[in-house]
């Protein structure tokens, strides 16, 4: 028997029978191959932030399609209580062989809310697990953005996605994320970042050590602050200051792991090894939701001691989800694209620079690697962001996807104004495309500067 998906008459004047964020309607997707996708009409649009910062190898990749298919003719599903599965072993002996030594163990969950969810759930039965009832406080950063469930919501900072929902989840307190580019003081970089780290520490002190239990990071910030990098200092300082007080670390790489920024793990730039790490978006890519947690030893055996983990998804460790994701990884490892995320995010990194030459209304060009952005703004001087009432955050976005090109805007102060854009192609990404994508982005800007009436218009 043969199914097929009949094309619909597809009329965007029409209300969707779908719905989500907002009502506004998007081209009908008809394929998708390397760094482009294709709507109904034939027009084509280069996907300039791989979706949300997710399709890190390209779209329809022939290794991925092949390794889904073999495996599906196996088995699709198969409850992780009943049994254990191939893809699932593979794939965590090979995120665990580019993980810290010690984060030998994986827990499969289906996306990146869930998989911060995971981290926040092992932290505090670690906590039980070890006597240390006390600690249940995980302090984030703000901004920052965690994940849409109330739990990953009770660790973000991003007042638009977290106000509504204030009197149904504890807040947990905050420390300011390391934003050092809007910082007009006489200090080094290093000291910077020392003194955003020592933040954490007074936090921790003011809160009594005794209550709190992790300490929750983007190591290179996503969309809440686009891509925002802190001073080398600042990472083993927070390491440090988590030791002195028994605090656990949990890195969220739920967007920069996977090896968008140029490592497996953002954390091996600084050579800092988490307690905790939640992986998605990139680690099956698109292709099947998946997600994971990852965590030393040294907190996992004490929990599974007292008998269980008390915490679990239907999907997890999905056998699908997990071939999809081992040929991702084999896909990164082969074609070695680590490094051409480095080298290529170099180039694309210092054309967004020299935008800034030619726009003064931007601000700020940050990220490492793959995972860019840029802020808009209407001083340099004073970093003061355009008005808000402007709306240049979703204005450029439209600009650029007219001109067939993919991009992804937050605003970046606090969700409430400031404008950043996210320029993060997939790692496959060449530097001929890199020149395409440049072509569009300064053209969409110009019309931006012109609708706008933005400083610098000849
Ligand atoms: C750092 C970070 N954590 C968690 C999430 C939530 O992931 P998901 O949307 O897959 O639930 C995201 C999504 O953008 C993210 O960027």
């Amino acid at each position: 028997m043969k199914t097929f998906i009949e094309p619909i008459v597809w009329n965007p004047a029409e209300p969707s029978r779908l719905f989500y964020q907002t009502r506004q309607r998007r081209p009908m997707l008809d394929k998708a191959e390397g760094i482009y996708l294709w709507d109904r009409n034939g027009k084509r649009y280069l996907d300039g932030c791989s979706g949300a910062m997710v399709s890190n190898i390209g779209h329809s990749n022939p290794r991925v399609l092949e390794a889904m298919r073999l495996q599906m003719e196996r088995s699709t599903f198969g409850y992780r209580l009943h049994f254990e599965n191939e893809p699932a072993e593979h794939l965590a002996a090979q995120i665990a062989e580019l993980c810290p030594a010690g984060h030998d163990r994986v827990f499969f969950v289906s996306g990146g809310s869930e998989a911060v969810e995971s981290c926040l759930k092992l932290a505090r039965q670690y906590a039980f697990a070890t006597g240390q009832d006390s600690r249940w406080r995980v302090i984030s950063r703000n901004p920052s953005y965690h994940g849409s469930t109330l739990g990953a919501l009770a660790v973000t900072g991003y007042r638009p996605l977290t106000d509504p929902f204030l009197p149904m989840f504890r807040q947990m307190p905050s420390v300011p994320a390391p934003r050092c580019y809007l910082d007009r003081d006489s200090l080094s970089d290093a000291e910077r970042g020392i003194r955003y780290a020592d933040m954490l520490r007074n936090k921790i002190v003011e809160l009594g050590p005794e209550t709190v239990l992790a300490f929750i990071m983007e190591p290179v910030g996503g969309a809440s602050t686009g891509a925002l990098v802190a001073p080398d200092s600042y990472y083993p300082r927070v390491r440090e200051i988590c030791d002195e007080f028994g605090i656990l670390l949990i890195y969220d790489e739920v967007m920069s792991g996977a090896g968008r920024t140029g490592c497996y793990l953002a954390a091996e730039h600084w050579g800092i090894k988490p307690d905790i790490i939640a992986l998605a978006k990139g680690l099956a890519a698109g292709y099947v939701p998946l997600g994971a947690m990852l965590a030393d030893n040294r907190i996992i055996d004490p929990v599974l001691n007292t008998g269980v983990f008390q915490h679990g998804y239907t999907y997890a460790g999905n056998p699908l989800a997990c071939a999809a994701g081992l040929a991702v990884t084999q896909e990164i490892l082969e074609r070695d694209l680590m490094n051409q995320a480095a080298s290529v995010g170099t180039i694309l990194k210092r054309e967004l620079e020299g935008l800034m030459s030619e726009f003064p209304f931007i601000g700020d060009v940050r990220g490492k690697g793959l995972l860019l952005a840029f802020e808009l703004v209407e001083s340099r001087e004073t970093m003061k962001p355009l008005p808000a009432t402007l709306n240049a955050y979703a204005r450029l976005v439209e600009l650029a996807y007219e001109r067939g090109l993919i991009i992804y805007s937050r605003r970046t102060r606090d969700g409430i104004e400031g404008d950043h854009f996210m320029v993060c192609p997939p790692m496959i990404v060449n530097p001929e495309q890199i020149a395409e994508i440049m072509d569009k982005l300064r053209d969409s800007l110009k019309a931006l500067q012109l609708e706008l009436k933005l400083p610098g218009v000849v």
